[in-house]
């Protein structure tokens, strides 16, 4: 598995911004979209095209058009909601997986209370978004889900990562490519993130 740090400028930038506690619920929403526009243009990189031509306004001109790449984003409830719009503003034909967990706040353990996957997921590149990857145990268990069902190319979206959490999904699932913003610093007792942003849902939805 790869991690891949989208080390840019503004990235950087609107990272500060979202650590930011006084950061209001509108501007912590429209920043992580912001963020999420970024990571996912690295993250599409790899993305082949094919040329045709179309009519042009001066005649026949050469153009590309990205082929053989079906996607489904797989935004996990419900943090993972706050990265949607941005990553929809750059791939708008994107499919919606939408995975249902929360972590039980004492074991840390994810429990899953939806899931209803895009059709042909097996054929499809599945983008997971969740701000967060702490003990990595969401990630994990939405992979799990998208690969019983057949689901073979995933890649996950995260604002920030705690070094323990990429550890855990690179043993479970090391074919998983991640792009992030940031790999901060440790994990504290109660599984948040340090330095981090706080409790991410928290934050977008304005339920702090
Ligand atoms: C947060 C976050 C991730 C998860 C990360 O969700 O959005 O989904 O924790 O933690 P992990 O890597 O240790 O599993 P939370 O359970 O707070 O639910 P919410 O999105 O509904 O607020
Ligand atoms: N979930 C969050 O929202 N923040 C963390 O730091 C860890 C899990």
């Amino acid at each position: 598995m790869a991690v891949h740090v989208v080390d840019h400028p503004l990235v950087r930038h609107k990272l500060g911004i979202l650590r930011k506690d006084s950061t209001s619920t509108s501007e912590f929403r429209s920043v992580s979209n912001e963020i999420a526009r970024l990571l996912i243009y690295e993250a599409t990189k790899g993305f082949s095209t094919e040329k045709h031509t179309v009519q042009g306004w001066a005649g026949p001109v050469e153009v590309e058009a990205i082929s053989g790449k079906m996607v489904t984003i797989v935004p996990i409830l419900r943090a993972g909601l706050g990265l949607m719009d941005g990553v929809l503003d750059m791939i708008p034909g994107a499919k919606i997986s939408v995975v249902g967990l929360y972590r039980n706040e004492e074991t840390l353990e994810p429990v899953e209370y939806y899931a209803k996957l895009a059709r042909n997921i097996e054929s499809r590149l599945a983008i997971i978004l969740d701000p967060m990857l702490a003990t990595g145990g969401s990630l994990i268990a939405t992979i799990d889900i998208l690969k019983k069902r057949g689901c073979r190319h995933i890649c996950s979206l995260n604002l920030v990562c705690a070094p323990e959490g990429i550890a855990r999904v690179q043993a479970k699932h090391p074919d998983v490519e991640i792009y992030t913003a940031a790999v901060d610093s440790h994990l504290n007792e109660h599984g948040y993130i340090i330095p981090g942003l706080g409790d991410a849902g928290d934050r977008i939805f304005g339920t702090k």
